[in-house]
This record gives C-alpha cells, structure tokens and sequence, in this order.
C-alpha cells in the first residue's frame, strides 16, 4: 500500500510560534522540504493576520516561492476572502478547516458549526469553479479542549456536510493530541462504515506521545494518509495545550521500518529541521532530531 506523508510544517508548525521566521526564510525552508521527497507542502494560511500574525505573509511567501514540479501546494483558507487572496498567488489545493466541536469552533473560528457550513460550501464552490481541489479539515475528531470528548456521532455529523460540498479529502485532526488507539479505532469504524478509508487523511499532535500509536492503529484500519510536521512543530493557539505535530521524520522512521517506501530522504528531512530549529532560535523535538544530535 502506498503512504502518503503529507508536510504542513510551515503552515500548523510556524502558526503556534511567536518568532516571527522572516518571510525569506519561509520560502527557504519550503524550498527545503520540497528537496526532501514530499509531494505534499502546506504552505501558509490565508486566515485573518491578527489572529495568526506569523503567517500574515502567506500572499508574499505564495508569490516569491520557486515551486517544484509534482508537489501540491496548499493553504489553509477559512472563508472567501481568504480564497481570493490566495486565487491571486495561485495555491494547488484550498483546505478548509471546522471543528467537530462547538467550543473549538467557535473560538477557532468565531462561528457555530451550524454557521460555519454555508460559509464553507461557497468556498468550496468558489475553489471548485477555479478547478481547485479542496481539503477539509475536521478538528477535535477525539476531544475538543472546551467541550471535553467528543463522539464518533459529532464527526461523522461534519463529515456528511463535507461530503455533500465536494471536498476531495478529509483530514481528522486530533487537535490537542490525547487520543489512544481504541478512540482512533471507534472513530474510524463509524467513518468507514459509511466512508471509504481512501477519503481520509490523520492529522495527529503528539501532546501525549500517543500519535504514532494512533497512526499504526489508523494504518490496521486502511488509512493511508497522514498528516506531519518537519521537527515536531506545530499547535493550534485557539486550543490550549496542544503541542506539535507527529514529527515527519519520526513518521517516515515507522513507515520505512514497516516496509513502506515514503520516498523521503531522512538526511533531507533533518537537514530541513535543524534549519528551521536555527531560525526558530530553539531545539525541535521529534526522535529522530535527537539520535541525530547525538552522532546517530
Ligand atoms: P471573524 O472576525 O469572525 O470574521 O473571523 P468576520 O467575517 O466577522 O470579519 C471580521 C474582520 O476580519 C473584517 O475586517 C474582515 O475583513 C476580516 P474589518 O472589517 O473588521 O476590518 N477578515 C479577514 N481578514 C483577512 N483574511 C481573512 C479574513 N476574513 C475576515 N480571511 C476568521 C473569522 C475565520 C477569519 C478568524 O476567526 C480567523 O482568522 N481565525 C484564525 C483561525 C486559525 O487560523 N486557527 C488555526 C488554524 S486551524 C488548526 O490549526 C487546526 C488544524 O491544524 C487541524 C487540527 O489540528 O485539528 C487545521
Ligand atoms: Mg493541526
């Protein structure tokens, strides 16, 4: 089976920083990760710069990157203005993003579930007239960090609207990073009764240490997408105490052990997190960063 590593370290790795990564040095870094084997780069985010200043460069870092042939581009768009800043610099694939939660919701994005489909469905309609693909993100699939857990039920409730606009993939992001396989395992029966496992993608932070538990457990049920972010960065500021991203390169450790060819280049990768951890001014984490520290 082929695994699909999808990076968004520039974009959920750089949103949660408060040094401001010069936008030069954002395009270096994914021009970096674009030499690493990933056909898959997030970019930055077309959201309002007040609330995520560190990525209020997204049109400039769009428009000045030398992009590579065979890698998606993408970007984090919440409503249509965002879509059409981004139309301008041209992005490969526009992700939307909602929470299975109200709590999450409403302070990531100011607006009830309930509120946020209509505002989606014309993006995703826009994106699709402009022969866009379209992500969709749904946070919070395990426990929303306001609302306490959240059920399979709730998912499956954002997921259905999803579908029905045309999203081409969706991404279940376990946001605060505290689920255990037995969760990932009832999430993902109810979703693939209903769904094909070929329409989602996992997005785990690693809060607790479980992501990579929960992708081998993803990975039994069919998955064969997931998310990850270059030195484990990564968080969401509107949901307190989530830490970073599964780290790409511990990702790319379990998948080449477990026989599957990612095709990414573990030097690359780290050369690409010690880098950005110079320009970050502070020490990635992620297992591979520290064998490699250590001589490994
Ligand atoms: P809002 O305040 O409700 O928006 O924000 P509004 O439509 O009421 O407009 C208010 C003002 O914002 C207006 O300006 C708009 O022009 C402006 P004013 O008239 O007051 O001067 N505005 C914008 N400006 C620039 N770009 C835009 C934009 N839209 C409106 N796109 C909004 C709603 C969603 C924009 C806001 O709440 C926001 O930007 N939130 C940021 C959320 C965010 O980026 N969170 C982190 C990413 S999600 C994540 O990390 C989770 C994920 O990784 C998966 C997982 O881990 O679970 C994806
Ligand atoms: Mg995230």
């Amino acid at each position: 089976m082929k695994i699909r590593i999808k990076e968004v370290g520039p974009r959920d790795g750089l949103q949660n920083e408060s040094h401001f990564v010069s936008t030069e040095d954002k395009i270096q870094f994914i021009e970096q990760l674009s030499e690493t084997g990933l056909d898959y780069i997030e970019v930055s985010s077309f959201v309002h710069p007040k609330w995520i200043p560190q990525l209020a460069d997204a049109s400039e870092v769009l428009s000045k990157l030398n992009r590579k042939e065979g890698i998606t581009y993408a970007a984090l768009i919440p409503n249509l203005m965002g879509l059409e800043k981004a139309l301008k610099v041209e992005i490969d694939e526009a992700n939307i993003f909602m929470s299975a939660s109200e709590g999450h919701n409403k302070s990531n994005i100011n607006k009830t579930i309930s509120e946020t489909f209509p505002v989606l469905e014309g993006v995703v309609k826009e994106a699709k007239a402009n022969h866009l693909s379209v992500r969709g993100y749904v946070s919070t699939v395990l426990a929303c960090p306001y609302d306490g857990p959240v059920t399979p039920e709730q998912v499956l409730h954002v997921v259905d609207h999803l579908v029905d606009m045309g999203v081409d993939e969706i991404s279940l992001g376990d946001t605060i990073g505290v689920g255990v396989p037995p969760q990932v395992e009832r999430l993902l029966e109810v979703l693939l009764s209903k769904y094909p496992a070929s329409l989602f993608a996992m997005h785990f932070h690693d809060t607790y240490g479980t992501a990579i538990a929960n992708i081998v457990k993803s990975l039994e049920m069919g998955i064969a997408t997931f998310d990850s972010s270059i030195g484990g960065l990564g968080g969401c500021p509107y949901a307190k105490g989530a830490s970073g991203n599964v780290a790409t390169e511990d990702v790319n450790y379990l998948l080449t052990q477990m026989g599957c060819n990612t095709g990414l280049s573990r030097s690359k990768l780290l050369d690409t997190a010690f880098f950005i951890e110079h320009k970050l001014g502070k020490q990635v984490k992620s297992r591979q960063a520290e064998i490699a520290r250590n001589g490994g």
